[in-house]
């Protein structure tokens, strides 16, 4: 059987690194990838973005005109920026009859090559930078306070946010305000201007409806029935299309909390019975640990990385069975809730989750993972308050080149021989855009949850192209709690502004065996794979 890829990983001494494996040590890990055919394809923005709409109540929203922001996110495309969150159900839309222009803020447009708008100068970007940092706490007390006030958002403010999201090359979802009520029913007037506004300036967006409405009563006193919720959905596609260019724009929701609560399952019930039909996509939300209690070993802990498998399970259970022909996406995910947990979701560490929702939902069929945030106040942001990517952004960046939509399935023969659960692999057809793509090329990602100095190794043994991308904390004396990563033992940073650096992969040895150490996680490009499933 040519087509028959046959991984095997021994545990070995930390010694032995060099030394070709035979196919059959005792004591290895086998894996037995299918290659034959995939399990499904996932959108070609799987990988996509948020941004919190509490991001409105600092004044450093213009940091989205920032030329190094825009140059991260643009590395993240094609994907969502999906605009949304609690406060987004506390945003009224306020339309001005003023043409909003940058001149206003005193700083002069600045038209770079291949940039589409005026981007701030850095002395502007420092003091905006600054600024988050004084209001960043503020912010964050509130969201753990539920105390949320209502907060208007200008044209400009819009403006802002769509061009950050197109000249990124990003889909920009807007959060629309479910709590606006007039008896039961949504009350649209507020949106309807919003709409008008956009609609007039021809953005290509697309729509939501409430966040997390299964804690609104929490958040705001109010219950809404999931048939209602349903009902107002059907509202918003209406008026949609009411607008010639939102003809065809997207329509998600109903963006529920993970399932828990009995309540919140009878909500997205009620609510795919009545609104199901006017949905492109069902969106839930999912955090593993809460960010104030969370702790490291949670984020290395194999069954926290499990419990995910459930949840999604729980969704498909319902959304199978009422609207089967619908996509499911994670509307909303990070590692852990109330912001991030400090000095853990903004680490080397973080990577452990976010790699492994990755690749356990691209597995289970989600067909979108929108990570909470790309940038903002909280912990759990790909790049941090003074504009440095952090791990999980290189991490994602990575995985953008290299992981292509066809999913296969790779698994231990037996959880024991991964270790418990410790050592977790995917694989996906490598992505064609890629630079090391070759026809019939897969991708491997494995993280190594074990924290013994032992060595693992991956011998693929009888592939003779494989190119490593090894991830590890960038600095030693930190380790897991290193703020920057390395990608085969060189330091990941930008160029400058406006280049990110080229990923470059190490060609191993041909016949060698791949040592992934403890507590690191990696992608493996299987050039010469010859997968039936990616030709
Ligand atoms: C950016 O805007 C242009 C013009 O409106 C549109 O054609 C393009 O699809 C947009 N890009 C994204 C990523 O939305
Ligand atoms: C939207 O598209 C449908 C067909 O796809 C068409 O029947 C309808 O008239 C269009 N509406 C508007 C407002 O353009
Ligand atoms: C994936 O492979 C494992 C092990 O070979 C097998 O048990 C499982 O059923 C497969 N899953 C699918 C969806 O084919
Ligand atoms: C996995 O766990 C079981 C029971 O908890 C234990 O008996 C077994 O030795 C473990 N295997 C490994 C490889 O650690
Ligand atoms: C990860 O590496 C450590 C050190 O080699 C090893 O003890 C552990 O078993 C490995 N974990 C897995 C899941 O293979
Ligand atoms: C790798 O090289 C060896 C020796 O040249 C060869 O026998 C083997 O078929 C090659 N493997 C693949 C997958 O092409």
């Amino acid at each position: 059987m040519p087509s028959l890829l046959l991984i095997v990983a021994c545990l070995l001494g930390s010694a032995a690194t060099s030394a070709p494996l035979p196919a059959a040590s005792p004591g290895c890990v086998r894996l037995q990838p299918d290659i034959t055919r995939s399990l499904r394809t996932v959108s070609p923005r799987f990988l996509s973005v948020a941004l919190d709409a509490s991001l409105l109540r600092t004044e450093s929203l213009d940091l989205l005109r920032s030329l190094k922001l825009i140059t991260l996110a643009k590395g993240l495309s094609p994907g969502y920026l999906r605009f949304g969150g609690t406060g987004a159900d506390f945003i009224l839309f306020e339309p001005s009859d003023q043409l909003s222009l940058p001149q206003e803020y005193g700083w002069k447009s600045s038209r770079t090559e291949g940039d589409c708008l005026n981007t701030v100068p850095s002395e502007v970007e420092k003091y905006l930078t600054h600024l988050l940092a004084l209001q960043a706490p503020v912010i964050l007390k509130e969201q753990f306070q539920q105390d949320f006030k209502n907060i208007t958002i200008s044209e400009r403010s819009v403006d802002t946010l769509y061009s950050f999201a197109n000249c990124s090359g990003l889909h920009l979802i807007f959060g629309l305000n479910a709590l606006l009520r007039k008896n039961q029913a949504w009350d649209s007037s507020n949106a309807q201007k919003l709409l008008q506004y956009c609609a007039l300036r021809k953005y290509d967006m697309s729509w939501e409806l409430g966040n997390e409405p299964n804690s609104f009563r929490k958040k705001a006193h109010i219950k809404i029935h999931g048939s209602q919720l349903g009902q107002d959905f059907e509202h918003l596609y209406n008026l949609l299309h009411t607008f010639k260019v939102f003809n065809h724009s997207g329509l998600y929701g109903p963006d529920i909390g993970q399932p828990g609560k009995r309540a919140t399952i009878t909500l997205l019930k009620g609510f795919l019975k009545t609104g199901g039909n006017v949905l492109n996509a069902i969106t839930w939300h999912h955090y593993y640990v809460n960010g104030r209690t969370a702790s490291l070993k949670d984020f290395l802990n194999p069954e926290v990385l499990d419990s995910l498998k459930l949840k999604i399970n729980q969704i498909f259970e319902v959304a199978s069975k009422i609207a089967p022909e619908k996509k499911v996406w994670l509307g909303e995910t990070s590692s852990a809730f109330g912001g991030g947990a400090p000095d853990l979701s903004d680490k080397f560490v973080a990577g452990f989750m976010w790699l492994d929702k990755l690749g356990l939902s691209a597995k289970l069929g989600i067909d979108v993972v929108i990570r909470q945030a790309l940038f903002g106040a909280g912990f759990y942001q790909l790049v941090d308050r003074d504009l440095e990517p952090l791990p999980d952004y290189w991490l994602s960046l990575i995985y953008k080149k290299l992981v292509g939509t066809r999913v296969l399935n790779v698994s231990a023969m037996h959880r024991d021989m991964a270790n418990n659960g410790t050592l977790r692999m995917y694989m996906h057809c490598t992505d064609p855009k890629s630079h090391v793509y070759r026809k019939g090329s897969v991708t491997m990602f494995a993280l190594n949850l074990s924290d013994q100095d032992k060595h693992i190794l991956l011998c693929c043994s009888s592939f003779n192209k494989t190119i490593q991308f090894l991830l590890q904390p960038g600095d030693s004396e930190k380790g897991l709690y290193s703020q920057s990563v390395q990608l085969n033992g060189e330091l990941l940073k930008m160029v400058d502004r406006k280049t990110l650096p080229i990923i470059t992969g190490k060609v191993l040895q041909p016949g060698s065996p791949i040592v992934l150490p403890a507590l690191s996680y990696a992608f493996y490009v299987v050039q010469d794979a010859k997968a039936p499933a990616c030709q």
